[in-house]
């Protein structure tokens, strides 16, 4: 049991859970199909062989799930508008609900533009889609912007272009190794457009949230050094460096296709907050010249890593570490690197995988994580707020419905939410932190 005050944050800090659209809306018949259900559809893509076509049926249900909102007190919800939804004719009209009933239960929207779910026919390999994607937001922009006040371009590109690209475990299921580099220059791309977008509509507050975590070397031997130095520069630098330093890290620009010099004045719009989703370190190891599963991820014999045990720590039930204080030497790490360059930080996303009502193990990693939060934030970091995965338990991707990251219960049969421990203990801190 977590007894002890979490300290408090600093005035106008941003408390928030997050979700997204493929992974909790369902009504998958009431829009144009995307990737996901594409890949969905193939048998062996996701483990338990389930599909997002009705997920936590948010879509219908959405007034209930906003008074769970109301009730847990946060300042703000984050939530994904599905680009497929859009692009079908009555898609715009769902979000314009969602919004207006956030903001009648004094819950600030924070829409994420692409959480993963690409429409169907779409491909990042093509330099098109990211204008596609700026004409897409521009849309959303413009029915959305009169009480949407913070937005999100992109969630995660290095996932989507890692899982979904090189590694092919997450849709659209491609195995391309380096030559799925492209498709980061062309999300990076469309954040930069978007950003533009968003400015020419109006809109303020804009940020991205990209996935980061440190990067532990397996030992000083240098083989292993240098493994984990290139794995930090896939993770934690490729997706940073050129939106906030303009650049890329040395050796990765010659591999981007197009113009990449202008390109990365569109990358480098300025944004008003930088947004991290932090869940674990990774230990990372020199090549061992055979292929392995990690954390349910192949990890072909042709990179010049591995990916390595993290030991002595408890895991979720995900098997992911539970490693609080790598929180704090991720941001301290990242204002070191950065310095004044480095824009206020929002943590997106933070949360962990268990099951049972009574999730007193989501407490402990929630409370560790906050907490680290707070040892960055007394270190010099400028932090602006905290946003919980998730709300509700959802479809975790290729893990289908097995990963229960909610604070609130959902069951598939019924599709009852009930609030968990947790649910109930952020409330509490919430409510603390006044
Ligand atoms: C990152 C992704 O943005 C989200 O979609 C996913 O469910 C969580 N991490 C947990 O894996």
């Amino acid at each position: 049991m977590v007894t002890n005050a979490i300290p408090r944050f600093p005035a106008g800090f941003l408390w928030g859970v997050s979700t997204s659209a493929h992974q909790i809306e369902g009504a998958a018949d009431e829009r144009e199909p995307s990737v996901w259900d594409a890949f969905t559809a193939e048998p062996g893509r996701v483990k338990d062989g389930s599909t997002a076509a009705v997920a936590c049926d948010h879509y219908h249900r959405y007034p209930e799930d906003v008074t769970l909102l109301a009730g847990l007190g946060v300042d703000a919800y984050r939530f994904s508008v599905s680009w497929p939804r859009v692009n079908s004719p009555k898609g715009l009209d769902f979000y314009d609900r969602l919004v207006d009933e956030l903001c009648t239960a004094g819950v600030r929207p924070v829409p994420t533009l692409f959480h993963w779910d690409l429409p169907l026919g779409l491909d990042w390999l093509e330099r098109d889609t990211a204008s596609r994607f700026a004409e897409y937001v521009a849309l959303v922009a413009t029915r959305l912007g009169d009480r949407v006040t913070k937005w999100i371009t992109l969630n995660e590109p290095a996932e989507h272009t890692l899982l979904g690209h090189a590694l092919g475990a997450h849709a659209p299921g491609r195995r391309l190794l380096f030559d799925a580099l492209p498709v980061a220059h062309h999300q990076l791309l469309a954040h930069g457009l978007a950003v533009r977008a968003l400015r020419a509509a109006g809109a303020a507050d804009i940020g991205i949230a990209n996935s980061h975590g440190p990067t532990w070397a397996a030992s000083p031997d240098p083989a292993d050094m240098e493994a984990a130095a290139f794995y930090d520069l896939l993770l934690n630098r490729l997706f940073a460096e050129p939106i906030i330093l303009g650049e890329y890290p040395e050796g990765i620009g010659e591999s981007m296709p197009g113009d990449v010099e202008s390109d990365l004045e569109v990358i480098a719009e300025p944004i008003d907050w930088y947004g991290v989703n932090y869940y674990a370190p990774t230990r990372v190891g020199a090549p061992q010249g055979t292929e392995i599963e990690f954390g349910g991820l192949p990890i072909p014999a042709e990179l010049p890593f591995s990916v390595r045990e993290i030991e002595d720590r408890p895991v979720t039930d995900f098997g992911w570490p539970v490693v609080p204080e790598a929180l704090t030497e991720l941001l301290t790490g990242f204002r070191d690197r950065y310095g004044d360059r480095l824009p206020p930080v929002v943590i997106t996303e933070n949360g962990c995988s268990y099951e049972g009502l009574d999730d007193q193990d989501r407490i402990a990693y929630l409370d560790g994580h906050i907490r680290a939060l707070h040892r960055a934030v007394e270190a010099g970091v400028d932090v602006r707020g905290y946003f919980v995965w998730s709300l509700l338990d959802n479809f975790e991707w290729a893990e289908g419905y097995a990963r229960r990251f909610g604070l609130v219960h959902v069951d598939y049969s019924s599709l009852e939410r009930t609030p968990k421990a947790s649910y109930r203990w952020f409330r509490d801190v919430l409510r603390a932190q006044g």
